[in-house]
């Protein structure tokens, strides 16, 4: 259940709107594939069996600075305004293909093996930030009906495990990053939180036919077995950054289109 909390503090009108209802949680970095669980009982067959999945926008904190353009701000950002709710769709047997959101064409599948065991999973390849989002799984038959609701959270960036290594009889340390980047940034901590990433060196692992790759980072800093270091990564190119449908808004980025609003 969504419901909505107003507060005015002039000039900002600060708007926030809560999902309160406590479900399943996936995380995943953009780029990788996940699988988002859907089981019932009911289903053991193919046969007489509907079922869709859907999404739902996860309502986040938006500050604006005023009324008209909130209005305009939930303009710009109604998904639905642009897209159907649908991502997929089967009945008759088969899976369907109309009217299904098309930012998620040939992203998307269910093993149809794995139906009569009562396994609606739907396998979302390839994530971006756009697919942050509520994921509905509904399905009826004979024998029952059913609805599944989990929220996936795309994440910004990683901290891969901090691995010890000698390289020419110098300890240093190595993370190897799990996502793929078109331009890794990579920041090397110490305990102090000191930034140790001037002492760092970040090569490519494996590279993907998008331009997108994998890294490896080496710590040569006075690396000491018992100090703690953080490697930390994110994607450090905004033009390959997917955008949130749902975000905070910059103060000044949208100001000259509200103008003409
Ligand atoms: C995602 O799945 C596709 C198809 O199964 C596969 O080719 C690709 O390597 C997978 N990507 C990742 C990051 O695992």
């Amino acid at each position: 259940m969504a419901f909505f909390v107003v507060l005015i503090y002039p000039p900002l009108l600060l708007l926030l709107i809560y999902q309160a209802d406590a479900m399943d949680v996936f995380k995943v970095r953009p780029f990788d594939n996940i699988s988002l669980p859907c089981h019932f009982s009911f289903v053991d067959s193919t046969d007489g069996l509907s079922f869709t999945w859907e999404r739902e926008d996860i309502k986040e904190e938006h500050e604006v600075e005023d009324k008209e353009f909130y209005k305009f701000f939930v303009g710009l950002h109604d998904f639905y305004q642009f897209y159907p709710k649908l991502i997929y769709s089967f009945s008759n047997n088969m899976e369907q293909v109309e009217e299904r959101n098309s930012l998620y064409e040939g992203r998307v599948w269910v093993d149809e093996e794995e139906i009569p065991e009562g396994s609606l999973t739907l396998i979302l390849e390839e994530v971006q930030f756009s697919d942050e989002a509520l994921y509905i799984c509904k399905a009826t038959n004979s024998r029952g009906r059913g609805l599944r609701k989990m929220k996936l959270i795309v994440e910004d960036a990683e901290e891969p495990q901090v691995q010890f290594s000698t390289v020419d009889d110098t300890l240093v340390a190595k993370c190897i990053s799990a996502g793929w980047y078109h331009m890794p940034k990579v920041t090397w901590r110490n305990r102090k939180e000191e930034d140790l990433s001037s002492y760092s060196k970040t090569e490519i692992l494996e590279e993907k036919q998008d331009g997108s790759y994998r890294v490896v980072s080496t710590l040569h800093y006075p690396v000491l077995l018992h100090e703690i270091y953080t490697c930390h990564i994110e994607e450090d190119d905004v033009l390959n950054r997917p955008v949130r449908s749902i975000h905070r808004v910059p103060k000044r980025k949208y100001h000259n289109m509200y103008n003409h609003y």
